[in-house]
């Protein structure tokens, strides 16, 4: 770990978007078949869908917890890639250990399944149309969330399903998708860019147009069409 650099956060669940993320939870007035890409230490994202699904839910998390830096990003002297890459067991454990608590304390309310894998190779294997919330914030360079899009896609319950995501900072532009092409290998451009390249043209390229607030994204299946409100 780089002292020098603030400490990797083990809730990556931003306060400005965590409002958003409990509204999209919210929509649903029934329990749901809910699937999370990217758990990290299980104390973010994954603790806003559990507090707010409804009893009878399911939530499905799928996380390699392995080191996945890329070249690009380990050379990046402002962010701690190397020490987030080196806290990987500790974010697995804590999330098995979130994830027994939940269970202890609310026994029966929502089945939890954790699935160490790859996410690229894990939904690969899940049938079609299993599930109503899609929520999408794995490795975030482009061939991953490209791919993570394909599958969530075909996993969305074709009748209403919404999909959703972390990290799109800034809605597309030519220029900006230009620059993103550039930089697909990288997680994060900082300034004056800003944004994740891999999500902006990945989420780009899957759907075209999708809301937006705070980075915060989403995009509702209804009938088997993807749109957004
Ligand atoms: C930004 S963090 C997720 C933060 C979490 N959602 C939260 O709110 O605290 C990204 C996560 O994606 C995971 N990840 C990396 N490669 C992945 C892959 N191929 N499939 C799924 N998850 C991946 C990392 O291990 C890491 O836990």
């Amino acid at each position: 770990m780089n002292s020098r650099l603030p400490a990797i956060a083990t809730n990556q669940a931003w306060p400005f978007r965590a409002g958003l993320m409990k509204q999209a939870i919210q929509i649903f007035k029934k329990p749901v078949d809910a699937l999370e890409i990217g758990t990290w230490y299980g104390e973010g994202s994954t603790q806003i869908w559990l507090e707010h699904l409804m009893a009878g839910s399911t939530l499905t998390l799928v996380d390699p917890w392995k080191p996945y830096s890329s070249a690009s990003d380990l050379s990046d002297a402002q962010y701690d890639y190397a020490g987030m890459d080196a806290q990987v067991l500790q974010a697995y454990l804590s999330t098995i250990l979130s994830v027994c608590k939940f269970e202890n304390n609310q026994p029966g309310k929502v089945a939890i399944d954790i699935i160490r894998g790859e996410s690229e190779r894990v939904l690969s294997r899940m049938r079609d149309d299993l599930f109503d919330f899609i929520y999408v914030d794995g490795d975030h360079k482009y061939e991953s969330v490209k791919r993570n899009l394909i599958d969530a896609k075909r996993l969305a319950k074709k009748e209403f399903s919404l999909i959703c995501g972390d990290d799109l900072e800034r809605l597309p532009s030519p220029e900006l998708l230009e620059i993103a092409h550039i930089n697909r290998t990288r997680d994060y451009l900082r300034d004056p860019h800003n944004f994740h390249p891999g999500v902006m043209l990945a989420v780009h390229e899957a759907f075209g147009e999708v809301g937006m607030e705070e980075g915060f994204w989403w995009v509702f299946c209804k009938d088997g069409k993807f749109f957004c409100a």
